[in-house]
């Protein structure tokens, strides 16, 4: 495993019974705060996803526009934000998920991206896979290639990962 990962994981906060009882809710702010575990964090998706033809990175509102866009400058794609619903004043095409802790709306522009390019999608965390889900749903009906699935944390006891009917996800740690 790269060091670097142990320093990433030891920045993250675990925060008991937010925001609900029994969620062990995974901070990343503390991340944030410790600029060489947030620059190894993004170094780490650039070395993975430099030179595979990605010509857009989209981030799933609000956590994943952090992690998203140093990708994107990186590499030389295109950032895209995935919003909650009435935020975006364009045309936008729209995906219902089903959240741990609730329900929620993904928007995307419409024009924001060209039917075959490929696209990676960002987020901080997967938990039971329903914001992926309707990320890729987003990317895919406006004609993207969706490449990969990157998330910092995955909660792999809630199986999200099966929900992405077979589209790899890659991720830098697992919590339990
Ligand atoms: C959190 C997290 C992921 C999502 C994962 O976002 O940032 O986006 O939940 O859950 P899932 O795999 O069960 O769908 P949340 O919508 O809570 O809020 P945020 O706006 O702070 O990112
Ligand atoms: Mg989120």
């Amino acid at each position: 495993q790269d060091p670097r990962i142990r320093r990433i994981a030891s920045s993250i906060r675990v925060v008991p019974d937010f925001p609900k009882k029994g969620i062990m809710f995974q901070d990343i702010t503390t991340l944030l705060l410790d600029p060489k575990a947030f620059k190894d964090t993004a170094d780490l998706f650039v070395e993975r996803y430099t030179g595979k033809g990605i010509s857009v990175v989209a981030g799933v509102e609000a956590r994943g526009f952090i992690f998203g866009p140093p990708i994107a400058l990186a590499i030389g794609a295109k950032f895209i934000p995935l919003r909650k619903p009435r935020k975006l004043p364009g045309e936008v095409i729209s995906e219902n998920y089903v959240l741990e802790y609730g329900t929620d709306c993904l928007q995307m522009h419409v024009d924001a991206v060209q039917p075959g390019e490929r696209a990676l999608v960002v987020d901080d965390l997967i938990a039971t896979g329903g914001t992926l889900c309707a990320a890729i749903s987003l990317l895919e009906r406006a004609g993207a290639e969706v490449v990969e699935c990157a998330c910092v944390i995955e909660l792999p006891e809630l199986k999200g990962r099966e929900k992405l009917n077979g589209k790899p996800l890659y991720i830098l740690m697992e919590s339990h």
